[in-house]
């Protein structure tokens, strides 16, 4: 058996990830193996990870070439393509590795039935559903745990964020979407549309596994029902709509649909974890980084402080919990280049914390500044009587309508399932709306965090672009909104987001490559560089964006010259 170069890494790197998993290693990388050993499989046992040197231990030998914060999309391509040339990389992640099933069979909980995998140290479930005609059962107590998701209370918002060594690919609704090259220079003015789009999209959708449903397999499948019926309701009120690339497996959702294997997508699975068929970053960007044999990844090892270090680079203090939250370890690591890949909140918040607290009191006012949820607000309606959406329904949304052309109030609103395992009726929304408000975090001395200044009013441009957009189907129809929903009686969902973004945006907290402004070797990667909108889901924009800026950044940073 021969292997590209390529095929091999992801399957050493896979492979590490996996046995590191089955032997409780909270730091890892993958043990060199031979062409020889992995032709012949031999890679695919417990010997694949090798442990890392505890973290300490690490730091008191000297600095670190490069640290990596957070394992989401842009820590994952950072430490991808600095580890393919030949950089050594340390990834610090606070959440869990999710690559190895519990004493159930299982890696993630069942949405119905929550355990403490679901969430990150809460002892009730928060879903973004409240109550189901009016009736508190949704939500469940649970063990407070390093569980996969996590609800993090912002003041006038919430939102959503992945915990774990994938960040947001672990417990992200799969839709895969790269915008319109048209909306681009408002999205990312100051980036070259021409080479992101020559280049940098193509490349992350291949290996973040994009790919699409049939549309004559759409149009017979059991689980989207739901979704044909919203779509046709749609198209006579004259919106048109289109399909959603997924990083779901569609073959795999075929076989689902079936019944030849496993449900995952057609189980409820997805904010607590798909136990099948997504392409998570654990297995694309993360299995070939640590493929790679230079990259260790430290599990709930979280930062908790960044400073400038004398006589150059930085340090960050570093907090290692249990799972059950016991601390175990607390240590200082200094290093000589720094990537922020802690997402939108992780970022923002370490940096305003570090500017206004005086570990790195020159960064400059814009760090904190330009924050947004990319106009994300959900929506349900009710159907017209006898209206079958299906007992089953895929939780992969793979459908939209798409009002992007809307001259006033853009919008493009995916069609969601209610999963609730019963014909339910019901019709949903997750639209993402051009909102032009913007948020600021700034660090509260009286409490000692940092907090965002975002007020619910902030939203009323959202909440009436999509009620803009549905009011002419309930009007067709003769159909309500579903107020028994979202808590509080609400049409329209606009207290919490799954899309936060900015907090570092490139060009003003960064130059143009993600460099944070006067601070040489620190540079940020993740969502945080979006200007709080990117017309369509974020992940495939984040992921190109860090592929182009880790390009450039090698050439005139490290001195990579191919
Ligand atoms: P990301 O949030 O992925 O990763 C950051 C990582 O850093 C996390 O693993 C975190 O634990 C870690 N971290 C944070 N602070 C740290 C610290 N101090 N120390 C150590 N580690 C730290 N997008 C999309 O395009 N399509 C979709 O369908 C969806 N659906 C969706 C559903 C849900 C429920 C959520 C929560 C999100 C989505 N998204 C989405 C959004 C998408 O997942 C999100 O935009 C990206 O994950 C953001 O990628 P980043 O690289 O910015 O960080």
């Amino acid at each position: 058996m021969t292997m590209s170069p390529h095929s091999r890494r992801r399957f050493l790197g896979t492979a590490a990830l996996q046995s590191a998993s089955a032997l409780g290693l909270g730091s890892f990388m993958a043990r060199p193996a031979g062409a020889a050993e992995i032709a012949a499989g031999r890679t695919l046992d417990a010997q694949a990870a090798s442990p890392s040197q505890p973290l300490a231990q690490r730091a008191a030998a000297g600095p670190l070439p490069v640290v990596v914060v957070g394992t989401g999309y842009g820590g994952a391509v950072a430490a991808l393509r600095l580890a393919e040339q030949g950089i050594p990389v340390v990834m610090l992640e606070m959440g869990q590795l999710w690559t190895q099933p519990a004493s159930d069979g299982r890696l993630f909980s069942k949405t119905l039935t929550p355990d403490g995998r679901a969430m990150w140290f809460k002892t009730k479930t928060e879903a973004p559903l409240k109550t189901f005609l009016g009736l508190d059962i949704i939500n469940k107590k649970i063990p407070a745990y390093a569980g996969v998701l996590d609800r993090v209370h912002l003041g006038g918002i919430d939102a959503y964020v992945g915990r774990g060594v994938g960040g947001g690919s672990l417990v992200n609704g799969g839709m895969a979407v790269t915008p319109r090259e048209q909306d681009f220079g408002q999205i990312l003015p100051g980036v070259d549309a021409g080479e992101m789009y020559a280049k940098w999209f193509p490349l992350a959708n291949r290996l973040l596994g994009v790919n699409q449903v049939d549309p004559a397999w759409f149009e017979k499948a059991k689980c989207y029902r739901y979704a044909r019926v919203a779509r046709d309701q749609a198209q006579r009120a004259g919106y048109k709509t289109a399909f959603v690339p997924t990083v779901y497996d569609v073959g795999y959702l075929a076989r689902e649909d079936l019944g030849q294997v496993t449900r995952s997508a057609t189980a409820q699975e997805i904010l607590y974890g798909n136990n099948h068929g997504k392409c998570s970053l654990d297995q694309s960007y993360l299995a070939d980084a640590v493929g790679t044999g230079r990259v260790s990844i430290y599990t709930l090892h979280e930062v908790t402080a960044l400073r400038q270090a004398a006589g150059g680079g930085y340090e960050l203090d570093v907090r290692q919990i249990d799972a059950q939250g016991q601390e175990l370890m607390r240590c200082t690591v200094r290093c000589a280049k720094l990537f922020l890949g802690a997402g939108s909140l992780g970022t923002s918040m370490m940096l305003v914390k570090a500017r206004d607290t005086g570990g790195l009191p020159r960064l400059p006012a814009a760090v904190g500044a330009g924050w947004g949820h990319n106009g994300n607000v959900m929506a349900a309606r009710s159907n017209p009587l006898g209206t079958s959406t299906g007992a089953i329904q895929s939780t992969m949304p793979v459908m939209g309508i798409d009002d992007r052309d809307h001259p006033t109030r853009p919008v493009f609103a995916e069609l969601t399932p209610l999963p609730t395992g019963f014909e339910n009726g019901v019709s949903m929304v997750l639209a993402i709306t051009k909102n032009p408000e913007r948020g600021t975090f700034r660090w509260d001395a009286a409490s000692g965090q940092v907090k965002l200044d975002w007020r619910l009013e902030q939203n009323a441009a959202s909440v009436a672009a999509v009620r803009s957009l549905i009011d002419p189907i309930n009007r067709l129809l003769g159909t309500r909104y579903r107020t028994d929903l979202f808590g509080g009686g609400k049409a329209v969902a606009d207290d919490f987001c799954y899309h936060p973004l900015g907090g570092c945006v490139l060009g003003q907290a960064t130059d143009l490559l993600g460099r944070v402004k006067g601070h040489p070797g620190l540079y940020v990667v993740d969502g945080a560089l979006i200007p709080g909108w990117t017309s369509v889901n974020p992940f495939v924009t984040i992921t190109a964006l860090a592929e182009r800026n880790l390009h450039h950044l090698l050439r005139e940073d490290f001195g990579v010259t191919a």
